[in-house]
């Protein structure tokens, strides 16, 4: 199977949505976001402006019509409330706050404590620490306990962090130390108990650093029982930005008992745009609106301004701008449709898992449930941590003995068809060790383990809830791996009374075996278990990636479970990763065009213009000391097509850096014209470059497929052209990666100028005959 059709079945839930409503007639009568928003249960809102609303008729209808929640874009920013000391100006917050009443909207009250947007007198005054103190508590209580009942959320701290997710050393922390959080939230709530107090920080949709900061302050600041209920997530957005992690961001916030919102979104394009970019930025809306919807904690999706003629966007990005839902004239974009057909048609699809546990939560001790469903499993007896199924990846770590996972109550109902699948290494074979389990009463309802006495995986289903009832099980055939990722799925088959082991993707066996009679599911109504059952038998090694579902899977979804790329970027308009990893890619500059991709789809691939380049951040994406495979489609820009690139120099597809040097360089060289796949040797100092080129001059202008092995076992490496293996390196060493890849230079230069697809990274070495397939046009 296809990744891409992987992706579909396996229930990427993010990617795909039906867009079939449950009433389609009902449906088609709902024509604004208010309506489509008031009907799911979440608030849809916008930033708005006071005078706007006063001096522009057409645009107080349309956020009277569209929304259902308004936040103050600048009228609650202190520097407008109190420009000169102690003389407060509500008349501009009054505005927004009396028009939402009068059309029964809630207000996002934007913001009580921030380091911008401060009155001159307060940044250049000289007050001692009790003075600001002071000054601080005074504003909290006096505009909370103004707006009391009336302003439903307060963004009570903005932006609070620095990019590496440490605290900012902006005016509050730099004056009063980190107490000036906890202490605004506490004022807030004094004065008005009823309010939501949020804290609202930016680019924690992508910034893994940045979000594990603000995961580990909230909930510390929860822990010390300061009143955060909530947390909001900016979003302002480029067309890139494929926010392929804010699901799972916002998840984990709501893991630790909180509500989560995108507060400001918005999505900037290089102006002016064309239909193509329009088209994308909808995209980017509808991914942003399914990852709320996809998280039942998810209050409510904000836009930063509703309409192009007054975006903040161009004053604040000169060169960008188109950001919002509307046209300058409130003409409806595509953004805006898509938004409101998700809000209106979305649905999780039915055929997805009823759990998913990545188990790369930060927090440690709550492995939360991806699928939407709320089966959150609380970790005991060991975190979930460094756990290197892949480099930079969690994992639930078991130690042998009392670590495990465990829902509140079942998840699937065992009696009928399921199938649960999970990727497992493991370290220690001295007894039973189970993988996955649901409890019944008096044993589990199945097990998946591994099993000492037959040295196999083994998924065991008890005839009844006794301990003296027989047992069905299905084993592997192969020999269980020690220390190796490998992948397995277990299938009950209720129907047919028969259960499937698949190992990596392979089926490999079908049981009972003939002769038996069939097995007979019944339902284990107590809760399931990850890396343990009720009698103990706990993991040893690590848990990644369980999923449930409550039906079936086929031989081609088992493959696609079994999927082992780290990495990949179709560059379908977008930089991000649509592998398992999420490692999206960051273009530098921030602004990346787009081209045909080789079956002539518009905006289908990257367009490389030697300027810019894709960085892959987030610490390493490959180890290069073991075995791997970079595979990219690749077209050198020819336009006078005379046959020779335009670039000038080496042009580079794709590197990974070390500490001197890339580990690796999968490049045209410019001194003989060839494609070409180079190792150094060592890391650091003067070094040598194995090199394994293409048989034939690089021919510009035309799509080839480049693949780059290096198989560790051997101690050599491979170049495969169009699928056709070039040559085989000597026997040599692949120095250890110390960053991420990059993708179009290396860390030493060789910008590509050309159209990039279909990128993407194994940690092992592939088959020819997967090679072959990927280089299939
Ligand atoms: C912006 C406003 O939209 C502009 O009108 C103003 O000039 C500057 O501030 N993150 C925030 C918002 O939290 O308060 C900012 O609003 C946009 C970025």
């Amino acid at each position: 199977m296809r990744w891409w059709m992987a992706a579909l079945v396996v229930g990427a839930q993010l990617v795909v949505g039906t867009l079939v409503g449950p009433d389609a007639a009902a449906a088609a009568e709902v024509t604004t976001l208010r309506e489509a928003a008031a009907a799911r249960g979440v608030q849809v809102g916008s930033a708005v402006s006071a005078s706007a609303l006063e001096t522009d008729p057409a645009y107080r209808d349309r956020v009277a019509a569209e929304f259902t929640t308004v936040t103050t874009e600048n009228e609650f920013k202190w520097s407008v409330l109190e420009p000169v000391r102690g003389r407060y100006d509500f008349s501009r917050a009054d505005r927004i706050v009396d028009f939402a009443a009068a059309h029964g909207q809630a207000v996002r009250g934007h913001t009580l404590v921030w380091h911008s947007a401060l009155p001159e007198w307060l940044t250049t005054g000289t007050f001692s620490q009790a003075e600001l103190r002071d000054i601080l508590r005074n504003h909290v209580q006096t505009v909370v306990s103004r707006y009391r009942g009336r302003v439903a959320v307060w963004d009570v701290v903005n932006e609070p962090l620095a990019e590496d997710g440490t605290p900012r050393d902006g005016f509050w922390l730099s004056r009063l130390g980190p107490g000036y959080l906890a202490d605004a939230f506490h004022w807030a709530r004094a004065v008005d108990p009823a309010a939501q107090l949020y804290l609202n920080e930016y680019s924690t949709e992508t910034n893994a650093a940045k979000a594990r900061g603000l995961y580990d302050l909230v909930r510390d600041l929860r822990a010390r029982g300061v009143p955060v209920d909530g947390v909001g997530f900016q979003t302002h957005k480029l067309l890139t930005s494929r926010l392929s992690a804010l699901g799972d961001v916002l998840r984990r916030f709501a893991d630790l008992g909180l509500d989560v919102a995108v507060t400001e979104l918005d999505v900037r394009v290089p102006v002016p745009a064309d239909a193509t970019e329009l088209a994308q930025q909808a995209e980017v809306y509808a991914w942003a609106a399914q990852a709320c919807l996809a998280v039942p904690r998810c209050r409510s999706i904000t836009t930063w301004g509703f309409t192009d003629a007054r975006s903040w966007i161009p004053a604040q990005y000169p060169g960008w701008g188109a950001a919002t839902l509307l046209d300058e004239s409130l003409g409806a974009k595509p953004a805006y449709r898509r938004l409101l057909a998700v809000l209106r048609d979305w649905q999780r699809p039915g055929t997805g898992p009823v759990a998913w546990w990545r188990l790369d939560d930060w927090g440690g001790t709550t492995a939360s449930d991806a699928s939407g469903s709320g089966h959150s499993a609380a970790v005991s007896g060991t975190t979930l941590g460094w756990y290197e199924r892949q480099p930079t990846t969690f994992a639930l770590r078991g130690d042998g003995a009392g670590t495990g996972a465990v829902t509140a109550g079942p998840v699937v109902d065992t009696a009928r068809s399921y199938t649960v699948s999970a990727w497992v290494s493991l370290t220690s074979k001295t007894a039973r060790r189970v993988v996955a389990s649901q409890d019944g009463t008096a044993r589990s309802a199945f097990t998946l383990s591994y099993e000492p006495s037959t040295d196999r995986w083994v998924f065991a289903v008890p005839l009844a809830d006794s301990a003296q009832a027989g047992v069905r099980t299905v084993s592997s055939t192969s020999v269980p791996a020690v220390n190796r990722w490998t992948q397995l799925t277990a299938v009950w088959n209720a129907g047919w009374g028969r259960m499937q082991l698949y190992v990596d993707g392979v089926l490999e066996m079908t049981g009972p075996p003939s002769g038996q009679p069939p097995a007979t599911g019944w339902t284990g109504r107590g809760p399931f278990r990850l890396g343990r059952s009720s009698a103990g038998e706990a993991f040893a090694g690590g848990i990644s990636d369980v999923r449930v579902f409550a039906r079936v899977v086929d031989a081609a979804e088992a493959a696609a479970l079994a999927d082992a790329a780290v990495g990949r970027w179709t560059f379908d308009g977008h930089t991000g990763d649509e592998s398992w990893f999420s490692r999206d890619g960051f273009p530098r500059p921030e602004q990346v065009g787009f081209t045909a991709d080789r079956a002539g789809r518009p905006a289908r691939a990257l367009l490389l213009t030697g300027t810019e380049v894709i960085d892959v951040r987030g610490g390493m994406t490959l180890w290069t000391d073991r075995s791997y495979t970079v595979a990219a489609w690749v077209r050198l820009t020819d336009a006078n097509r005379d046959g020779r690139p335009d670039g000038a120099g080496d042009q580079v597809v794709a590197s990974q850096d070390g500490r001197e040097r890339g580990t690796f360089q999968l490049q045209y060289e410019s001194d003989n014209g060839r494609w070409a796949y180079k190792v150094p040797v060592t890391d650091a100092g003067p070094t040598g470059w194995p090199t394994v080129e293409s048989l034939a001059p690089a021919v510009a202008g035309r799509w080839t497929h480049l693949a780059a092995v290096w198989n560790a076992g051997w101690g050599r490496f491979q170049l495969y052209v169009d699928g056709v293996l070039q040559g085989t390196s000597a026997t040599t060493t692949s120095p250890p990666a110390t960053g991420g890849l990059h993708v179009g230079v290396s860390m030493t230069g060789g910008r590509l100028t050309g159209a990039l697809d279909d990128v993407q990274v194994h940690q092992r070495a592939l088959q020819p005959a997967e090679i072959t397939a990927l280089a299939t046009p």
